[in-house]
């Protein structure tokens, strides 16, 4: 496809900013829409065509956002919708388009379509708007056996009063009560939302929890399940709420108000990525993508593969051959706010997906954890996704190799996983932690200043940071040649100068077991994703007449015929 006729989604280079983590302008240790237009600078360097602003609107904060308690305003703690607005003009001095993340599966029990749904009595309008049931055994038994995918039981009783007797579903935690879509007004308020932002220039939204969105309408018992399960895994496994017809229905809808919008406005281009856990499951890509749903779908399987080239390999190839036929290009990411940073995942020497994997600790392993070579693997993966077709989708932080904080005190963690657990899963919080952007540990390492002209000091960030943070930093980072931060600009020029240019297609190549090869038109992408150099034939015809035009080690391919080990080339005719 030539790149004139593409549209702009499709093989964008998208920047995720976790809001409360990325720069506090106020000095009051959260994050804030200020900060990210304070350093729009360092996005920009990274040459990105879009940032992905995780939930900012008004929220009590349970799920950090993804508990929304109004959907058509910006929470105070980061701002007000002017400071949005000034946000989206200041993104587009830099050419960066601004993407939300719609959360239509649920609501925050604050929210006052849910208040109302509490005070209103059984069979009310109120409560249809989301899945309020009579409980069994005469109210004091949650009407069917679904669990929560954070932990507990899916229901909680509306109160003690045995004349109510219900229950509300809410799939993730209590604090996060389900929608029911079949309902008119649900329906017309998501309709609502995305013309209010599509109206203050968003370009787009990641769609949360794709999954669990629809319902059987009977809502039967959940099947037995065979075998040791997670507990954080049962809720995936529930056939009555994942993945349901029910739930296309809702993206046919959403698709048709982004079309109709278009319509109206001619020259916008408007696009909805989904997020969804279809791991191994690559034709759910092509079911999802249907030309009236998602224009995109996250592909989760190369984020959770271990540093093995067969696994590499089947999760880069599986979507691309599932898409091929559809005109849909991927959509990659090696990292988001839900998942153990890469540099720590494949710096276990043993790292492995478990053929049970849960949303958080998915490539678990007790080995200690060897950061230098994590993020020499991290950074061949990088080459490996720059160089794909489809849109590549970062999360602040990698342009730096953050690790994962694991040591964050019991008594600082705030993922709702972690209490709802019991302490047993710990959660999301190590890659949530706040951003390094200097050395200097008077301001969180510059992730907090003070507000102009105050010189009291800055409140301590949400998160702790590591005593490390600072060498970790911007700062440290643009000054040290090769650092990972001088990569990620490297590859987003190599991505505009050699691989957009290329078909939205690739195909793999044989070089050999234990290179993973990959064939974009003129571009040929070799990793070696081994602990020793594998020779390399450069006879080969894929190979011939072309040249090196990126490397992720110091040295490049020598004139001899060997790849070093966990690195990643690029040959271009
Ligand atoms: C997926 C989001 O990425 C995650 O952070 C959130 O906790 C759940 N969906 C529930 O909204």
């Amino acid at each position: 496809m030539a790149s004139e006729s593409r549209r702009w989604w499709q093989d964008a280079l998208v920047y995720q900013v976790y809001v409360r983590s990325f720069a506090d302008a106020d000095g009051d240790g959260i994050g804030d829409l200020e900060g990210i237009r304070s350093r729009l600078g360092h996005i920009a360097s990274l040459g990105v065509d879009a940032l992905w602003l995780n939930p900012c609107y008004p929220s009590p904060q349970r799920d950090h956002g993804y508990d929304v308690s109004d959907y058509v305003d910006i929470h105070r703690e980061y701002g007000s919708l002017e400071l949005f607005d000034a946000l989206v003009a200041d993104a587009a001095t830099h050419g960066i388009k601004v993407l939300m993340d719609l959360v239509p599966s649920h609501c925050s029990n604050e929210h006052p379509w849910f208040r109302a749904a509490l005070a209103a009595a059984p069979g009310s309008a109120e409560r249809a708007r989301f899945y309020f049931r009579d409980g069994q055994d005469d109210g004091r038994a949650p009407p069917n056996n679904w669990q929560a995918a954070f932990g507990g039981s899916a229901w909680t009783r509306v109160d003690d009063d045995p004349a109510d007797g219900q229950w509300y579903l809410g799939t993730f935690t209590p604090h996060q009560p389900d929608f029911d879509h079949t309902n008119a007004d649900v329906q017309q308020m998501f309709v609502d939302v995305f013309e209010f932002w599509f109206d203050r220039g968003v370009e787009g939204f990641r769609v949360d929890a794709v999954a669990p969105t629809g319902k059987h309408p009977d809502l039967p018992d959940q099947p037995p399940i065979d075998g040791d399960i997670d507990i954080l895994d049962i809720t995936w496994l529930n056939p009555h709420t994942v993945f349901r017809p029910e739930g296309h229905a809702v993206w046919r809808d959403f698709r048709a108000t982004l079309a109709a919008y278009e319509a109206r406005h001619p020259g916008r281009e408007l696009m909805m990525v989904a997020e969804a856990y279809v791991v191994r499951r690559p034709e759910l890509l092509r079911k999802f993508t249907r030309p009236d749903e998602f224009h995109q779908m996250f592909n989760f399987d190369l984020m959770l593969s271990p540093w093995e080239p067969t696994s590499i390999a089947r999760a880069l190839h599986d979507p691309l051959d599932i898409l091929a036929d559809t005109g849909v290009t991927p959509a990659w990411t090696l990292n988001n706010h839900d998942i153990q940073r890469i540099v720590t995942r494949l710096g276990r020497a043993d790292a492995h997906l478990p053929e049970s994997w849960t949303n958080n600790n998915l490539v678990s392993s007790g080995a200690d954890v060897d950061l230098a070579l994590g993020e020499r693997r991290a950074r061949a993966m990088a080459a490996l996704v720059f160089a794909l077709p489809g849109s590549l989708y970062l999360y602040q932080g990698e342009e730096l190799a953050l690790p994962e904080v694991l040591d964050i005190p019991d008594d600082r963690r705030t993922d709702p996983i972690f209490a709802l657990t019991a302490g047993a899963t710990t959660g999301r919080d190590g890659c949530r932690v706040p951003l390094p952007w200097t050395t200097d540990p008077a301001t969180s390492y510059g992730f907090s200043s003070p507000p102009a002209g105050d010189q009291a000091p800055v409140d301590e960030p949400w998160l702790p940071q590591p005593a490390d943070w600072g060498d970790r930093s911007v700062a440290v980072e643009e000054r040290r040649a090769g650092s990972t931060l001088h990569l990620y600009r490297e590859l987003s020029a190599a991505r505009r100068a050699h691989a957009n240019s290329q078909p939205l297609a690739a195909r793999a190549l044989e070089l050999g077991r234990d290179l993973v090869a990959v064939a974009r038109g003129d571009l040929v992408v070799v990793v070696n994703a081994t602990s020793a150099p594998v020779d390399i034939d450069l006879a080969h015809p894929a190979l011939t007449d072309t040249t090196v035009v990126l490397s992720t080690t110091e040295q490049p391919t020598p004139s001899g015929s060997t790849i070093a080990a966990d690195s990643t080339i690029w040959f271009c005719r």
